[in-house]
Formats: C-alpha cells, sequence, structure tokens
C-alpha cells in the first residue's frame, strides 16, 4: 500500500489525538480540549501526514521562530505502521519545507533509546539539549 505524504494536509483533532494517544499512553481528548487543527494552523510553521487508505497513520508538528529556527515536535506513527519509512519521509519533509521556509537550523529533542531513529536513520548531528518540566513548582 502507497503513503500518501502531505505538507500541512488535512487533519482532525480527533484521528492526531488517536495517534498520539496509541504511541504516548494518554487519553483520546475532546476536540474542545486539544484542538489539534487550530493549534497547529495558529502556532506552527506546519505539519506533515502520512495517509495509507486514507487512514493518518504518521504525524508531525514543525514549530517556528519565525527566522532561523525549526523545531520538530509530536512525531509519531501509528505502532502498525512502523519500520516502513514512513517516521524518516515524514522528518524529510519537514526538512525541505524548513529550508523552503528559510530556516537554517531543525532542532529536535528526545531520549536517548531513538538516537539510531533521529540520529542514523534521519541525519541529525547528536547535541545536548534542556528540558524544564513547568508543570511542577
Ligand atoms: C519513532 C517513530 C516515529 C519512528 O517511526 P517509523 O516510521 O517506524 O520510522 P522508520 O521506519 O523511518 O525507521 C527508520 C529506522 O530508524 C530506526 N528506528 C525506528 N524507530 C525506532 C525506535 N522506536 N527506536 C529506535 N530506533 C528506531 C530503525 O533503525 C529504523 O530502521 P528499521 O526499520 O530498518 O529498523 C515511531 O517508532 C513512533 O511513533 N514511536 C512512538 C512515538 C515516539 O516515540 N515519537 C518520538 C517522539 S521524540
Amino acid at each position: 500500500m502507497d503513503t500518501d505524504t502531505r505538507w500541512r494536509g488535512e487533519i482532525t483533532s480527533t484521528e492526531v489525538d488517536r495517534l498520539h494517544a496509541e504511541a504516548f499512553g494518554a487519553r483520546v481528548h475532546t476536540d474542545e480540549e486539544s484542538d489539534w487543527a487550530r493549534r497547529v494552523e495558529e502556532h506552527c510553521l506546519g505539519w506533515v501526514t502520512a495517509r495509507r487508505g486514507g487512514e493518518l497513520v504518521g504525524f508531525l508538528v514543525v514549530v517556528w521562530d519565525g527566522g532561523a529556527h525549526a523545531w520538530l515536535q509530536d512525531v509519531v506513527v501509528a505502532a502498525n505502521a512502523r519500520h516502513l519509512g514512513i517516521g524518516t519521509a515524514l522528518v524529510a519533509r519537514a526538512r525541505q519545507e524548513s529550508v523552503t521556509a528559510g530556516c537554517e537550523w531543525l532542532h529536535v529533542d528526545f531520549v536517548p533509546g531513538l538516537r539510531t531513529f533521529y540520529v542514523d536513520a534521519c541525519g541529525f548531528r547528536p547535541t545536548e539539549s534542556g528540558l524544564m518540566d513547568l508543570t511542577v513548582c
């Protein structure tokens, strides 16, 4: 089955939320709680979708500072569609669209177990990064 990969492809909040719930163990939110379609339209350079047989099987978001820097966020592929090259195709499309927008740097942070994916398969250079949990005082 072919995979249809699109920049700023149509999404419903529910289908993105289902992918996230499956991958990260979160519950599926209502559209009122988490309106993905509105959030990515208002806050991001863009997003990439991957569909197989019409079903959303891959998604990522490209956050932007309006200048030289873009960041990957919310990278996810459905469990039944992994190891088919969809994740690397999503990242490659995000890279291409970030270059088109004039970005010079694409950032991502990840847990050590994903180094094979981001560094070896997608071509990111390893760096140190920092993260702060804003939900705890
Ligand atoms: C990480 C993820 C997006 C990869 O998607 P994918 O479509 O399976 O990736 P690809 O098929 O392009 O993988 C290419 C290569 O990257 C490496 N790779 C893929 N997934 C990996 C993982 N979870 N851990 C370590 N290496 C991985 C493998 O070497 C793979 O080659 P192989 O298929 O021959 O083994 C997917 O596993 C996923 O959604 N995981 C859960 C959510 C998540 O952790 N997202 C990242 C948040 S930072």
